[in-house]
């Protein structure tokens, strides 16, 4: 059997920062690979929500292909914000912010946006649907692989799931990128 791919430099360097920050609640790498797959097909703006100390930003980062394309990306932890803000010191195509995602919103629309920030009930349909153009790409990790409809999560019906692959302003799906978790993309219509 080979080795799996090696990182990205960028995203190397993002671990290096985070082990500093004593902080381990980053993307896994294979939903990483998969930001920047979806990453190298977009242009304009993409965002963040909920940056930690920067390795889904790194994934991103390593995807981009266009000299046009921008990634914001907002942190509520000053502390980690200023971390992440390390890794991209120098990158004039990202942007760190210590700020709530909610500020965000006059940033848009976004073609690409990672749903990151650990707060479920903010992230529903209604709320994110008028920040990505049409086209654009919302994704949300860390779901529990499950095949039954409607999907359940620690034993309830998760109802944010439900309604984000079934909204008619989107085409969405799940893809499992390792055995034990899943991740939702959903395109706008
Ligand atoms: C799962 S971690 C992010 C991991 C990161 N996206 C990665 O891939 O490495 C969630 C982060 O969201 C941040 N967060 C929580 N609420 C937020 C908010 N309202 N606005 C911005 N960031 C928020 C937390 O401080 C935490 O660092």
């Amino acid at each position: 059997m080979s080795a799996p791919p090696e990182l990205p430099e960028i995203v190397t360097r993002a671990f290096d920062v985070s082990r500093r920050a004593g902080y381990v609640s980053f993307c896994r790498n294979e939903t990483g690979r998969l930001l920047a797959t979806l990453a190298a097909t977009r242009d304009g703006t993409m965002a963040e929500f909920g940056t930690g100390c920067g390795v889904g930003t790194a994934w991103l980062r390593s995807g981009v292909r266009r000299d046009s394309a921008r990634i914001v990306t907002a942190e509520l932890d000053p502390r980690l914000a200023k971390f992440a803000g390390e890794i991209f010191d120098e990158d004039p195509q990202v942007e760190v912010l210590a700020v709530d995602w909610a500020s965000l919103r006059d940033r848009g629309p976004f073609s690409l946006l990672f749903l990151d920030a650990d707060m479920p009930g903010d992230i529903t349909v209604d709320n994110i649907v008028e920040l990505i153009e049409e086209g654009g790409i919302v994704v949300l990790d860390d779901l529990l692989p499950c095949e039954q409809w409607p999907p359940l999560s620690y034993g309830r019906v998760d109802t944010l799931r439900e309604h984000w692959l079934t909204d008619e302003r989107f085409t969405a799906v799940e893809v499992m990128v390792a055995p034990e978790t899943t991740v939702l993309i959903a395109t706008r219509r």
